[in-house]
C-alpha cells in the first residue's frame, strides 16, 4: 500500500475578489521529493501556506499522514518543517547559535540540541563559514542556513518555498544535492515549490504543474515531457497551458 505523506483535496482560496486557488488536489508519497511548479502568481506560495497551516482554505483541506491541516493543526505543525519564501536569520548571530537556538525550539537537551545544530551546519555546507556572523553572509548563504535549519529537525514532510531563489548556479547545484540527500536518508518526504521549470528535471520524483490557481498536469518529469512530446519542462509547461485552454473553449 502506498503510503502518502500528504494529500491535498480541492483547495480554493481567495483574496477578496481575487481567486488564488481553484480547486488544487495532488499527493505526495513517503520518500519523494514533489515539485509544484508554475510561473510567479499561480499559487504556489498559497498552496504552501496552507498546507503549512498558517493561511486557512475557503475549501478543501489537505491531510499530512492523515492529520487535517484544517481541524488538526496542532499535530501537523509537528510533523512539517517550512521554508518560507522570505525568510531571514538572525543577523547578530553566528550560522551555528542560529541553527542551535532553533533546535533548543525542539528539544530542552542540550547534547541533543547541539548534535541537531551539528547536522543541520553539515546540511548548510557552509563549511568553517558557519562560525561567521549572519551579517557577513551573502544571500545564497543565507538560503543555505535557512533550508538546513528547515531540514535539521528531519521532519516527515518538508514544504519549501522557492528553496533555490536567489542562488547562483554553483549553490543551487549543492542545494539540489542536499534536499535529495536529506529526503533520502531520513525516509521522509518534501513538497517544494519553483518557478525554475529545469531545476525540477533534476530535482523532482514528481511534479504537479500550476497555472492560474489550477493544476494543468502531473506525473514524473519524464511521463510530463512525453505527454507534451517536450524536450524539457519549461517547453512541456508551454504546451500543457495551451492544451489546458483549448480544452477549457471545448467544454
Ligand atoms: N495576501 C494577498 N492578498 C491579495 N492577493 C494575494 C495575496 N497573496 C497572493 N495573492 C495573489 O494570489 C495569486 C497567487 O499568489 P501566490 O500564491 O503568491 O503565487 P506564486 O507563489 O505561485 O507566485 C496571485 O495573483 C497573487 O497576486
Ligand atoms: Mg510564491
Amino acid at each position: 500500500m502506498t503510503q502518502y505523506a500528504l494529500m491535498v483535496r480541492d483547495l480554493r482560496k481567495s483574496y477578496g475578489g481575487k481567486v488564488a486557488l481553484r480547486g488544487v488536489s495532488f499527493e505526495v508519497k513517503v520518500g519523494e521529493v514533489f515539485g509544484l511548479i508554475g510561473p510567479n502568481g499561480a499559487g504556489k506560495t498559497t498552496t504552501l501556506r496552507i498546507i503549512a497551516t498558517l493561511l486557512k482554505p475557503d475549501a478543501g483541506d489537505a491531510q499530512i499522514y492523515g492529520h487535517s491541516v484544517t481541524k488538526e493543526p496542532d499535530k501537523v505543525r509537528k510533523l512539517i518543517g517550512y521554508l518560507p519564501e522570505e525568510a531571514d536569520a538572525y543577523e547578530r548571530l553566528t550560522g551555528f547559535e542560529n541553527l542551535y537556538f532553533y533546535a533548543m525550539l525542539y528539544t530542552t537537551d542540550r547534547k541533543e540540541a547541539r548534535k541537531m545544530a551539528e547536522y543541520g551546519a553539515k546540511l548548510s555546507g557552509l563549511g568553517e563559514r558557519i562560525w561567521d556572523r549572519v551579517s557577513e553572509y551573502s544571500k545564497g548563504m543565507r538560503r543555505r542556513l535557512l533550508l538546513a535549519r528547515t531540514l535539521m529537525v528531519r521532519p516527515k514532510l518538508a514544504i519549501l518555498d522557492e528553496p533555490t531563489s536567489g542562488l547562483d548556479v554553483y549553490h543551487a547545484v549543492e542545494v539540489r544535492k542536499a534536499i535529495k540527500q536529506h529526503t533520502r536518508e531520513t525516509v521522509t518526504a518534501t513538497l517544494l515549490s519553483s518557478h525554475n521549470m529545469l531545476e525540477v528535471e533534476y530535482l523532482c520524483d514528481r511534479i504537479a504543474m500550476i497555472n492560474r490557481g489550477t493544476i494543468i498536469v502531473q506525473g514524473t518529469p519524464r511521463e510530463v515531457m512525453e505527454m507534451f512530446d517536450a524536450a524539457n519542462l519549461e517547453e512541456a509547461y508551454v504546451r500543457a497551458v495551451e492544451q489546458f485552454a483549448k480544452n477549457r473553449l471545448k467544454g
